[in-house]
């Protein structure tokens, strides 16, 4: 059984709509699984929602609802959304299904009975809005909290803790030891200046449920529910866990995890049935530069705890905004992802998000910057490029692919074998930078050969076969480098070009794939113009 390559995205909170920032994210991660497989690498794709917790509980309240019926209701349109999206997923995760809840009690048992938890009493100030205990250190100048913690009450509770004292030097020195382990750079950085500069506090990993219901009972102490995070975290290895993964369910690690979600009770109803997977380690967690703590710190030390190897990247990404202001549902400033994608079409939207915003800074939507670019780089750029080409092999060939000419294929290979470059390095806005360089020389060409001027001098018959045989060439092998990012454009220039299949292998870029003799279909616009980009 050969280990996969596995890539999760965070989980969503089901308290709300999805908007552009998830959407981005689960793009971003769909477009590096979908390069993985176009390189001939196995795939498991994750992701999922986070469904437990005050602030779940609280809005199903406010809706008068149950929280498990409120959580059915949202998961209908987050599921809606991945479909839309086009994402491949292998699996959605969902962190009240039975599968899961049972990883993370087996978990919880397993650490307690080897000492790592223990009960104490404290006094503190408490952020429900991020259900987290709030230092005094992170007071500001004014005496008040920073403001993402919303209100922030005194509490006093007895809780569960788990130690974290013994981990922060070797969390620091594999840090060091492993540069790629957090990236971007800049990320990897703050976490060491975080973890050098200060003492971890243990973490509170239980809420009274006599405050909050929403949790998975603590199963050594039913009087309280686990914190939402150190439920949630466990999802990058509960999927594994009911899939079979021995990764996560023999030897040294978390004994007993693969048969407590399959063995012990009836087939959970979101467990596929197919040959155990091999997925931990993760490859890739991609996650919001707001998350990184938990991913950076908690996270690994759960695992080392549990002695289960660490995930081998953290893919920190940044966050979008609106017209230069924070997406908020209450001021009504926010993207909605949906209805983009219903105006412009999935691949223009799945274009625009990589190519406006690198892995790592943040970002800043406007409905003109979307429109510039859909009609300069998707309609004027590459739709015009394939229309022409195809159109005028029409027009002046009836169709038909003439002889192999190789005037574009070393700009076509150097295209190639930057994008595959750039993709193994997740390094996506890189990589279609990479495959602009070939829309752009080929729409170059077009202008410098002056096909429909060739076409009018019958003496020049084999120098227009040659040009055509370029310009269709350079077609077929932008819709294999572009599967990954815009699988949809890519199968129908595909189709226009009257070829079988779906160009989903990368090794399919080498030149020459097109046969000559081909009969190519039926042009049409992939990208159309619009003439009133919308404000
Ligand atoms: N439930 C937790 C994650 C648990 S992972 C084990 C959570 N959920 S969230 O719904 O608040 O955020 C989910 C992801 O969306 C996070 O990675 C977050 O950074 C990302 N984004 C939320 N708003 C965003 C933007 N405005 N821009 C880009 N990404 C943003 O945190």
């Amino acid at each position: 059984m050969s280990k996969r390559f596995y890539i999760t995205t965070a989980i969503d909170y089901v308290n709300g709509q999805p908007h552009l920032g998830h959407a981005y994210e689960k793009i971003i991660a769909d477009v590096i699984a979908r390069s993985r497989r176009a390189l001939g690498e196995e795939v498991f794709f994750l992701t999922g929602l986070d469904e437990h917790g005050q602030k779940v509980q609280q809005a199903a309240q406010a809706d008068g609802k149950s929280a498990q019926a409120y959580c059915d209701e949202l998961a209908v349109s987050w599921t809606a959304l991945a479909a839309k999206l086009g994402l491949t997923n292998d699996d959605f995760v969902r962190t009240t299904s039975s599968r899961h809840k049972e990883v993370v009690q087996a978990i919880l048992t397993k650490l307690h009975a080897e000492g790592h938890f223990y009960q104490a009493p404290r006094d503190g100030f408490y952020s429900t809005k991020e259900e987290t205990f709030v230092t005094e250190k992170e007071r500001l100048p004014d005496g008040t909290f920073p403001p993402h913690y919303g209100e922030v009450v005194k509490l006093s509770e007895t809780n569960w803790y788990f130690k974290l004292g013994a981990h922060q030097q070797w969390l620091i020195d594999h840090i060091e030891a492993n540069p790629s382990f957090i990236q971007p750079d800049y990320r990897r950085n703050e976490v060491l200046g975080f973890l050098k500069n200060n003492t971890l506090e243990d973490l509170c990993i239980s809420r009274p449920a006599a405050r909050l219901t929403w949790g998975i009972p603590i199963p050594f102490d039913t009087a309280y529910v686990t914190y939402v995070w150190f439920d949630a975290l466990v999802n990058y290895i509960s999927v594994p866990a009911a899939q079979g993964d021995p990764g996560v369910g023999l030897g040294s690690g978390v004994s007993g995890l693969g048969t407590s979600a399959s063995d012990q009770s009836p087939q959970p109803p979101d467990a596929r049935p197919h040959p155990p997977l091999s997925l931990w380690p993760a490859d890739a967690h991609v996650i919001g530069k707001d998350i990184v703590k938990f991913h950076a710190v908690y996270w690994p030390i759960m695992l080392k705890a549990m002695t289960l190897p660490l995930p081998k990247q953290l893919l920190v990404h940044g966050w979008w905004q609106k017209d230069g202001a924070k997406m908020s549902k209450s001021t009504g400033n926010v993207v909605d992802p949906v209805a983009v994608i219903d105006d412009w079409g999935l691949d223009a939207f799945r274009f625009y998000v990589v190519r406006e915003l690198d892995i790592g800074p943040d970002g800043n939507w406007t409905d003109a910057g979307f429109a510039a670019r859909y009609q300069a780089e998707l309609a004027n750029g590459l739709g015009n490029l394939v229309n022409r080409s195809l159109s005028m092999l029409k027009r002046y060939r009836n169709g038909v692919v003439p002889a192999r000419h190789d005037e574009l294929a070393p700009d076509a290979a150097q295209a190639a074998a930057d994008t595959i470059s750039h993709l193994r390095a997740s390094e996506l806005q890189k990589a279609l930078h990479s495959i602009w360089t070939l829309v752009t020389r080929a729409n170059q060409y077009v202008d410098q050969t002056a096909p429909f001027k060739l076409a009018k001098d019958p003496a020049q018959a084999a120098r227009l076969d040659e040009v055509l045989y370029n310009l269709v060439e350079s077609c077929r092998v932008l819709a294999v480098l572009l599967h990954p990012f815009i699988p949809g454009t890519s199968a129908k220039i595909y189709a226009q070009l009257n070829l079988p299949g779906t160009p989903d292998k990368l090794a399919l870029a080498t030149w020459g794939g097109l046969p000559p003799g081909q009969v190519i279909g039926e042009p049409a616009a992939l990208f159309p113009r619009r003439d009133t980009p919308k404000a």
